[in-house]
């Protein structure tokens, strides 16, 4: 009974002890170098530099070179795992380019909280409001750290105002920058209560921390001359009366959001952020399924693919599939069930990471990620459990930007194009439609890059070749009918049968050639209703 006990108890700790997050921003942010420094706190890296950025460089040589450069960084740097302070972080890794945005909403799906990062020069750019905005609708705990304190920047006070009314949060400065650019003299910790100053010739070393019981002493005079310690009062005076206290239920709920100052190039105002996220950040949370909501502390093992990353060695058909464990302890050589295809799957070798190092794990907790390897058996998406039918929801597709047919361009490999094409579908690099009057197959994708990608791809890991026709389409429409049967209904696919499409899910989709046509088709048509995105009941 005691040994039970004890179990249990175990089993609740380690998943109180885990925070399972992702950093995302606008490209150049400063996403990378955070990241770096937060893993050189846990003492999972010895130097700076050893995180390598994901992103796609500027004037890269060639696009598709430079996708595959970073497509190998990125199976490193999936997720980054370190202990600090006891408690175990997940960092899951999401690219800052827009074409690939559609990978960050997926991994959104796996994390508890998120950490904003922000250019005080630029302040809130478009990438950082399309990932917010996702954030928001799923109610993610953000914690906002504004990024290059070292540099001229925006007014401390414009910038929380505009990231409250372009990113429709509301903000509570936990801490408050002195000065900046040449002249930032440091930071003032209100959640902590003490002065963090930013010295040295360099501008690179950290200073102690002092601490401060009142900002009124003159012992702030001392520290940092009068004219800043009569600035700094003055501020913090008008942080106590214009911005709420925080309150962690509040942050919890995703209604109030800390914002914290600092440099990460200067490893500035970081331990500060890290020390505060472990304390109010959230443990793994509970997750809703189609059937039931699924809480953490459950007996029985359940986990969701949000991520596939293939074919990364030409000569082996490798596939990691990237699990999210939801409830339960995941187990080696344990036989999970594959919900989608009613089958069950043993996994002799799956992938726990720590830092930038994968490694073979017996068990793995609620909040962890684990990568197994994949002989083509899943999607993005996937659900495995222990014998419960069980469909986690959530990675719906979004309406891609851009649509070519696909045509192959070696009819003797018409095979390989075709599991090649399947393939990268089930990774999630495009989706695939299948046009209802002819057959023909359209690639719809949110960059243009993609197109490139997928080419490249299927010639260096399937032997096949393709080409592309551009086609014209604004937007696909995911369509929904009370009644398949009514006459509108019949109508509608009749009139509009050149437009029409499949979904590899066999969902009914229209292709929209403008702005204007969608308009009309809806009001034409009132009793269908057009989605942009895949998931809409
Ligand atoms: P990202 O992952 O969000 O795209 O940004 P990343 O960390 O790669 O940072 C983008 C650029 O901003 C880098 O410079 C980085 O050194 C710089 N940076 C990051 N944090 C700070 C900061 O606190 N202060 C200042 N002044 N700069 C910062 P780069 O020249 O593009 O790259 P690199 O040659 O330094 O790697």
């Amino acid at each position: 009974m005691q040994a039970i006990c004890n179990k249990i108890m175990s089993f609740i700790q380690e998943i109180n002890r885990r925070r399972t997050f992702g950093i995302v921003s606008h490209p150049d942010a400063g996403k990378t170098t955070l990241t770096e420094k937060l893993l050189l706190f846990g003492g999972a890296i010895q130097e700076a530099g050893a995180v390598k950025s994901n992103k796609i460089k500027k004037g890269a040589t060639s696009d598709f070179m430079e996708i595959e450069r970073q497509r190998g960084i990125s199976v490193a740097t999936s997720v980054l795992a370190f202990e600090y302070n006891g408690i175990k972080i997940n960092i899951l890794d999401t690219p800052g380019h827009k074409d690939f945005a559609e990978d960050t909403f997926r991994t959104l799906t796996a994390v508890d909280s998120v950490i904003v990062v922000i250019d005080v020069a630029k302040g809130v750019e478009e990438q950082t409001e399309k990932l917010v905005k996702v954030c928001r609708m799923r109610n993610i705990p953000i914690i906002v750290f504004i990024n290059k304190m070292d540099r001229e920047g925006k007014d401390a006070f414009d910038l929380l105002d505009e990231i409250e009314q372009k990113l429709g949060l509301k903000v509570t400065p936990l801490s408050f920058p002195i000065g900046m650019g040449y002249d930032f003299k440091g930071i003032y910790n209100i959640w902590e209560n003490n002065i963090n100053l930013f010295s040295g010739d360099s501008r690179k070393n950290i200073e102690d921390t002092i601490e401060i019981s009142d900002l009124a002493s003159t012992e702030l005079n001392t520290l940092i001359g009068d004219d800043a310690a009569q600035t700094l009062r003055d501020e913090i005076e008008l942080v106590e009366g214009v911005y709420p206290e925080f309150d962690k239920e509040k942050y919890l709920n995703g209604d109030l959001q800390p914002v914290f100052f600092g440099s990460a190039l200067n490893n500035f105002g970081v331990r500060e952020l890290l020390d505060c996220f472990v304390e109010i950040a959230p443990k793994p949370r509970p997750k809703q399924s189609e059937e039931r909501l699924v809480k953490p502390e459950e007996e029985k093992f359940t986990g969701f693919v949000f991520k596939i990353h293939a074919n990364m060695d030409p000569n082996h058909r490798d596939r990691l599939a990237f699990i999210k464990i939801v409830s339960g302890e995941f187990k080696r050589n344990t036989p999970y069930l594959h919900v989608r295809h009613n089958k069950r799957l043993k996994f002799s070798s799956p992938n726990a990471f720590f830092a930038e190092k994968k490694q073979i794990v017996d068990i793995s907790f609620p909040g962890d990620i684990v990568g197994l390897h994949d002989t083509g058996n899943f999607k993005i998406g996937d659900t495995l459990t222990e014998g419960e039918i069980i469909n986690y929801r959530g990675i719906p597709s979004f309406s891609p930007e851009h649509f070519r047919y696909i045509n192959n361009a070696d009819p003797l490999k018409s095979k390989q194009l075709y599991k090649g094409i399947d393939q990268l579908m089930d990774e999630g690099v495009a989706q695939l439609f299948t046009l209802e009057l002819n057959g023909r197959k359209v690639i719809g994708t949110v960059g243009a890059l993609q197109y490139e990608v997928i080419q490249y791809r299927l010639e260096h890991e399937y032997g096949a070749k393709c080409t592309y026709e551009n086609l014209n389409v604004h937007k696909a429409c995911w369509i929904e009918s009370e009644d398949e049967k009514n006459e509108e209904f019949k109508e509608f696919k009749r009139v509009k049968q050149r437009f029409l499409a499949k979904d590899k899910q066999n969902q009914l989709v229209f292709f929209a050639d403008s702005y204007f046509s969608l308009q009309m088709t809806e009001q034409k048509y009132p009793s269908i209703k057009f989605h942009l995105t895949s998931e809409f009941n």
